[in-house]
């Protein structure tokens, strides 16, 4: 079910680690900046927060998903025209994640690149950890989303999905799942560290490591210090096709936050050393997050306001979730309650 003509959009980010610019241009953007033409469904995904256990401490976590649910606003996301819940307050999601369990072939969910990073050699991983993906196919299918707007890295996760929603849909056909499409941004949609090009820029190295990131509620002299010592090479190239990866990174930076063509980059920063580009990409930075933060200080002392916007999404989310859930029950053959 969609409002009007729209078609659906769902995402979501993981209440761990510290948020930054990657994850504001690779999704919070993009969705802000689309909310007018679909209908929006944005979650605070707490359940796959808690997939690397030893991570979580309870009272942290309490206070980061109130963060970032009070980020989505402080970046745009108006709760008039998008709905903003916390995953857990949604039991359909576990609900239809054990359903789509059962019919997630184990051998799919060995294969995610997430799961062998983060798992490692690691034994003792828990079995959420391998389990994630159909917990975010059921986020995502049970809204019978069109679009799913995410980074680079979730692109696999979305295909995850895509193949299990087919699958569903041959054995049990009555389900009706919608297949979803990835929509991925063309410029911003992985962002490298900082201080190391050749790794993601992270949550969770931001967490721990000064200098990696541009963390969404970092000070402006941060935001310098952490740009103006990037990681960049002797060679003078500011193009994007012959740079090397941090500058490249810093280009590519530039180019979503500064709204510009590739062409006016390379013309006014081309041969003209890279503390010109670094300064510049320092003003864009601040400039963007300047009204987020600003934002941001005000809804901290509202603690009420956020609550209810959470506690009307949850309902809005619950109406439509429990339809699709039921529809997956029925096709499956389970009894009405
Ligand atoms: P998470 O919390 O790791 O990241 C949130 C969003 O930020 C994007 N992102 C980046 N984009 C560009 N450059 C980067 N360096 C960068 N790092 C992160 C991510 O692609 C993501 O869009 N599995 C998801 C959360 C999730 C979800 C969902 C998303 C759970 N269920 C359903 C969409 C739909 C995740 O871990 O995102």
């Amino acid at each position: 079910m969609t409002v009007g003509q729209k078609q659906r959009v769902f995402s979501g980010v993981q209440p761990t680690g510290k948020l930054h610019i990657g994850n504001y241009v690779g999704a919070i953007k993009q969705w802000a900046e689309h909310q007018d033409s679909y209908d929006n469904i944005f979650c605070v995904v707490d359940l796959h927060a808690v997939t690397i256990p030893e991570a979580v401490d309870p009272k942290q976590f309490r206070a980061k998903t109130l963060e970032v649910a009070a980020l989505y606003l402080a970046c745009g996301i108006d709760p008039a025209k998008s709905t903003i819940f916390l995953q857990s307050h949604v039991a359909e999601h576990s609900q239809a994640a054990w359903l789509l369990n059962c019919l997630a072939p184990l051998g799919w969910l060995y294969r995610m690149t997430q799961f062998k990073a983060k798992a490692g050699s690691n034994e003792s991983v828990g079995t959420g950890l391998l389990d994630y993906p159909v917990l975010m196919a059921a986020d995502i299918l049970l809204y019978d989303t069109h679009k799913v707007p995410v980074g680079e890295d979730q692109k696999q996760h979305i295909e995850f999905t895509r193949d299990l929603a087919q699958r569903v849909n041959t054995m049990f056909p009555g389900a009706g799942l919608v297949i979803p499409e990835p929509m991925i941004p063309p410029a911003g949609a992985r962002v490298m560290g900082l201080d190391d090009p050749t790794v993601k820029m992270s949550k969770s190295i931001a967490e721990t490591k000064k200098g990696h990131a541009i963390g969404l509620l970092d000070a402006p002299s941060d935001i310098k210090k952490a740009i103006m010592s990037a990681q960049t090479d002797s060679a003078n190239e500011a193009r994007f096709d012959h740079a090397g990866p941090g500058v490249r990174n810093l280009l590519d930076l530039y180019q979503v936050l500064s709204g510009q063509s590739r062409e006016e980059i390379e013309a006014e920063f081309h041969g003209q050393g890279y503390g010109k580009l670094k300064k510049a990409l320092v003003e864009r930075a601040v400039a963007a997050l300047e009204p987020v933060q600003a934002r941001y200080a005000g809804l901290t002392e509202s603690k009420d306001y956020l609550e209810a916007i959470l506690r009307q999404g949850a309902e809005r989310a619950r109406s439509i979730a429990a339809r699709t859930h039921a529809r997956l029950r029925d096709a499956m053959g389970f009894v009405a309650p």
